[in-house]
């Protein structure tokens, strides 16, 4: 399959059938120079891990209306911070937002670095948040893989191979298909797609843009993958 291929057709999906979403910039917007906000994305992608984005939109309209931007976050309280996280569970996430944002405030000057290595030297960003900062804040042609990509990919390219052992086979597909061009809106392109067309049960490959190019489809066996191995 011709990256070029996937990439033309992904993007003219999302640039229809995106979602909206509180911190997301449109692709309208986003070709009319408009940027989206670092700490917005930060914030929403430790919000979403473990987290549903229906569960996470009113969480983080209540944090962006108490603390807008990240320096008024770095001086909130630690107990102010947890009571509004309770609820979102994994309460680690919340005391690692905190020491993230005074990072940010303390050592970069309240802005958030653009580079993947910076970004990953900051409190609880791992891989995957600096990977999405990057490419979805400041457009960086760095890959996202999260359980969406990897069963996108899996299907695709119909990797047999189970889980958890596919993983590299899986982030070596999604690599070369990561665009130079609007990396940003293709990594959430396949994100969106992976949350409501190719969706782990009943895929709607009717009506998915790769269908034409879907190997797993081709050959029948799109809702076995990705396989896992039993535990
Ligand atoms: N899940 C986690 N981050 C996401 C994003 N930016 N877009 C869509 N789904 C997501």
């Amino acid at each position: 399959t011709d990256p070029a291929t996937v990439q033309a057709l992904l993007l003219a999906w999302y640039d229809r059938h995106h979602r909206i979403m509180p911190w997301r910039v449109s692709p309208a917007d986003r070709a009319a120079g408009m940027r989206a906000d670092p700490y917005r994305v930060w914030l929403s992608e430790v919000m979403l891990q473990q987290t549903t984005v229906a569960a996470v939109r009113d969480y983080f309209h209540r944090f962006t209306a108490r603390w807008p931007d990240v320096a008024a976050l770095a001086a909130a309280e630690d107990a102010e911070v947890m009571a509004e996280w309770a609820g979102l569970g994994y309460y680690a996430r919340a005391r690692n937002l905190l020491k993230c944002a005074r990072a940010v405030a303390g050592d970069h000057g309240g802005r958030f670095p653009d580079t993947h290595e910076e970004l990953l030297s900051l409190p609880g960003v791992g891989p995957y948040t600096a990977a999405a900062v990057a490419s979805i804040a400041f457009d960086r042609a760095e890959t996202v893989v999260d359980g969406n990509v990897e069963r996108v990919m899996a299907r695709l390219f119909r990797v047999e191979e189970p889980l958890p052992g596919a993983k590299p086979v899986l982030v070596a597909h999604a690599e070369r298909l990561t665009p130079a061009e609007r990396p940003g809106d293709y990594a959430q392109a396949v994100m969106d797609l992976g949350a409501t067309i190719c969706t782990p049960r009943k895929p709607a490959c009717a009506i998915c843009p790769l269908n034409a190019d879907c190997a797993a489809r081709a050959a029948g066996v799109q809702a076995d993958l990705p396989r896992k191995t039993p535990k």
